[in-house]
């Protein structure tokens, strides 16, 4: 027994409850634990190199990540996103987004909630479709987040665009595994059974995989 151990819990759950509650007014697709998780990893996370995020929708994630760098004074966080949302945010989509539906775009909410959280100059929003930008993309990555279209060929495609620039040793996050089938299918095919890659943690649909070092 230590107190001096319970305190270090005391401190770090209190620290995880005060980041909540001032992420919280960003609207997003994450649970706050994987928010914390996302944190975590862009502060202490393995390697050097780049932050990316495929899919920033109003900045909830990028937040997150954004907040865990800066803290950690590392690097910058790449937030790729036309910001026009996914099929299913669509007028009539299963999960209609207002914003989207009325105003096309996302990006002016997502400038606003990365200013409100004080993370503006830690985060370079790109405006384009992931495979868009990969084409332009040069550099070491050490932690990649994907997010985006959540269908098997999107997926696959962001995959295969992004993360040979991952580090070896770097990480890859992927979002709504067992939630949604073409993400999950692309991730139980081709992820889990490629032996360069290492499932670290499940969280609630959230995959963090380590690249293998050699
Ligand atoms: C599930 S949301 C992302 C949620 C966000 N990570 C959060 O924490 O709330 C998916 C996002 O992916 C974006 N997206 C869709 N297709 C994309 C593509 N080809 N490249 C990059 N982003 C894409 C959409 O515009 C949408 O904002």
């Amino acid at each position: 027994m230590s107190i001096d151990w319970a305190l270090i819990r005391l401190k770090a759950t209190a620290e995880y409850l005060q980041l909540v509650e001032e992420i919280k007014p960003v609207q997003g697709f994450l649970l706050d634990l994987q928010g914390y998780t996302l944190m975590l990893l862009a502060e202490e996370g393995p390697g050097a190199g780049s932050i990316v995020e495929i899919g920033s929708f109003m900045g909830k994630s990028t937040c997150w990540l954004a907040r865990g760098a800066k803290r950690a004074q590392r690097e910058k966080v790449y937030a790729i996103d036309p910001f026009t949302g996914s099929p299913e945010h669509q007028s009539g989509g299963i999960c209609e987004v207002s914003v989207i539906a009325e105003d096309g775009s996302t990006f002016p909410m997502f400038e606003q909630n990365i200013r409100a959280l004080g993370v503006l100059e830690q985060v370079v929003p790109i405006v384009a479709r992931s495979e868009d930008a990969a084409r332009d993309w040069h550099g070491p990555i050490r932690l990649l987040f994907i997010d985006g279209d959540h269908s098997y060929e999107a997926s696959k495609l962001d995959f295969d665009l992004w993360s040979p620039f991952v580090v070896p040793g770097g990480i890859i996050v992927f979002h709504d595994i067992g939630e949604w089938e073409g993400v999950t299918r692309f991730y139980n095919e081709h992820v889990i059974t490629d032996p360069r890659y290492k499932q670290l943690l499940n969280l609630y649909s959230m995959c963090v995989v380590v690249k293998s070092a050699s």
